[in-house]
């Protein structure tokens, strides 16, 4: 089991010794073209979760390639790029000038963007034929069936799945008015688990794909958990703002939680929910 950082949750450049507790760093969304992210306020605190509307803010292909990446590099971590765009020529060329990296994951949940399942599948071939880099296809559980995408952009060559992305959510203020500027953004953080543990359920029993498993994990428990449904990799989101040590503390208390459980190891975890344990051979290609 690896474990990594969720998109847009840690900015590797600024706090490095974070980014060095993991055993791979995903980077933030990177489209075609640089762009500001959406007006402020664009976080909201509510008592279950954390609203975003960031907006996909980056500074584009063309100064990630030139100016981050090299920098990313040198932190020693394996690197995962997150790509996003607005049509499937945008995911495919930005996945044609990357290489020498770990793993690019697709983020198909992208304001604008189309979630029918067909369109999903669209962008993976296109990515798939402009690269050989292992290929993660990140899904939202808004879809009504995200287990049917999950088979499509498998059909369509994907390696595998980082589920779940944030899920759209509103805040009003005392005065009753959204606390957001753009009025709604993504939830993220505890209240998500158990749409990720489903998620991540149906998409592990709908292709075997290798998962990477993420929403509202907090503790080594919530990782086990993840595991046991059948992701083979967990990811640390919006924990990470609160506990820049929560790479290092989730690895110790996972220890425990394994203990707690029954089970020697997370490998030993995985699938459990699903009453059987799965073979631990599928086609991970991707390691630390
Ligand atoms: C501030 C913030 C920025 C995010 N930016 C991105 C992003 O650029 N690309 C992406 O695929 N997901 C992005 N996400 C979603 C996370 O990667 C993750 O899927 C989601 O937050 C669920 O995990 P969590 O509950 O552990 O935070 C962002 C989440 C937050 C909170």
């Amino acid at each position: 089991m690896l474990l990594l950082n969720a998109s847009g949750c840690l900015d590797a450049l600024t706090a490095p010794e974070v980014a060095r507790q993991l055993d791979a760093f995903v980077t933030k969304t990177i489209t075609p073209l640089p762009r500001e992210g959406n007006a402020p306020p664009r976080i909201a605190e509510t008592a279950h979760g954390m609203l975003n509307a960031i907006g996909l803010a980056n500074p584009g292909r063309e100064r990630f390639l030139a100016e981050q990446l090299p920098r990313l590099r040198e932190l020693g971590v394996p690197l995962w790029v997150s790509v996003g765009g607005f049509c499937a020529a945008d995911y495919a060329d930005t996945c044609a000038a990357l290489e020498d990296v770990a793993a690019i994951e697709l983020n198909l949940s992208c304001p604008n963007v189309d979630e029918a399942a067909d369109s999903a599948a669209e962008i993976v071939a296109a990515c798939r034929s402009a690269s050989d880099l292992p290929l993660f296809a990140k899904l939202s559980a808004a879809h009504p069936d995200v287990a049917a995408v999950a088979r499509a952009v498998a059909a369509a060559g994907a390696d595998g799945l980082s589920l779940i992305n944030t899920l759209r959510g509103t805040a009003l203020d005392r005065r009753l008015r959204p606390v957001l500027a753009r009025g709604s953004g993504g939830l993220s953080g505890p209240a998500l688990k158990p749409v990720a543990l489903y998620a991540v359920s149906a998409c592990h029993e709908a292709t075997g794909l290798p998962i990477v498993g993420m929403g509202g994990v907090q503790t080594g428990r919530d990782a086990l958990e993840l595991v046991a449904c059948g992701a083979r990799h967990v990811a640390l989101g919006t924990v990470l703002f609160a506990d820049p040590g929560a790479p290092s503390r989730v690895r110790s208390e996972l220890v425990a939680a394994c203990a707690d459980a029954g089970v020697a190891d997370p490998d030993d975890a995985y699938g459990l929910a699903h009453g059987s344990s799965k073979s631990l051979e599928s086609p991970a290609r991707v390691t630390a």
